[in-house]
């Protein structure tokens, strides 16, 4: 039976890979996007992946924005929140603009994606919840107080979500991406970047599809015992 997945942030970069990923495997895929009409229209021409705009900063949103998926595609099995954003500053420079900006997409945008979700999982005794953390989650990073705050946080979710849905087969867990080269860390200065690469024992950056491949493996119907668990894909940059 193909299993429905919802994808937020799901027409570029790493959740592009993952919408991809999840086609490929049989699924019916819903992607959310939150301004970029050009690429997600590029993006569903180019894939046949449905896109659909919402903020997942917006509890009302997603709210409505889920339920539209699931009048078009079914109830949703599958979730991966993905949708994330950077603001990056040293703190004694970041605006408390910067910190909200960064919890209301990367943390509270997490609760907003899987709340809905979640009860339907619960009464068909199915669900595959996934959130991209980040190894700066991990590790804390110079210049990303807020967006490693909401990816530690991320950890806490999936372990807290993993307890509370284990007896309804439903799994949450994690993945911690290092350097992948999207746009995201594209934007980060050159030399800053360059600095990061040498960083990493593997000596370039991951692939969005080297974390979808993560994704496609938790979600499987035969994964059902990996639970609140968090893979690192980060070319040995980083151990817990
Ligand atoms: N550790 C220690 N010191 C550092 C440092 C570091 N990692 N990075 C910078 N500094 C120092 C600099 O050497 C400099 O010191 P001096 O003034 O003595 O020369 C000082 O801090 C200021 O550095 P910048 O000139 O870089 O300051 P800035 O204000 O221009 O920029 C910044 C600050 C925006 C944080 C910039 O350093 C930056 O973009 N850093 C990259 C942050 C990063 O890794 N972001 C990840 C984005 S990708 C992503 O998030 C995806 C993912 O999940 C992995």
């Amino acid at each position: 039976m193909a299993r429905t997945a919802l994808v937020t942030g799901g027409s570029r970069g790493i959740g592009a890979a993952i919408s991809i990923a999840l086609k490929a495997a049989g699924c019916n895929v819903a992607a959310t996007y939150a301004g970029n009409d050009e690429a997600a229209a590029k993006f569903t021409a180019e894939t046949g992946i449905k896109t659909y705009k919402w903020n997942v900063g917006s509890y009302e949103e997603s709210q409505a924005g889920i339920a539209k998926v699931e009048a078009d595609l079914g109830p949703i099995d599958i979730v991966v929140a993905n949708a994330g954003i950077t603001r990056d500053a040293p703190f004694h420079r970041m605006t408390p603009a910067q910190w909200h900006e960064v919890i209301d997409t990367n943390l509270t945008g997490v609760f907003n994606t899987v709340h809905p979700i979640w009860p339907g999982m619960r009464d068909r005794k199915f669900g595959r919840v996934v959130v991209i953390s980040s190894i700066n989650g991990q590790k804390g990073q110079f210049g990303q107080v807020n967006y490693a705050a909401t990816k530690a946080g991320d950890l806490g979710i999936v372990k807290s979500l993993a307890q509370e849905g284990a007896r309804f087969n439903i799994t949450a867990n994690a993945i911690c991406p290092g350097y992948i080269g999207t746009d995201m860390v594209m934007a980060v200065p050159e030399k800053v970047r360059e600095g990061i690469i040498a960083q990493i024992p593997a000596g370039r950056l991951g692939e969005p599809e080297e974390i979808a491949r993560c994704v496609v493996f938790l979600t499987a119907d035969e994964a059902g015992f990996i639970n609140g668990s968090t893979i690192t894909a980060n070319g040995a940059q980083f151990f817990v």
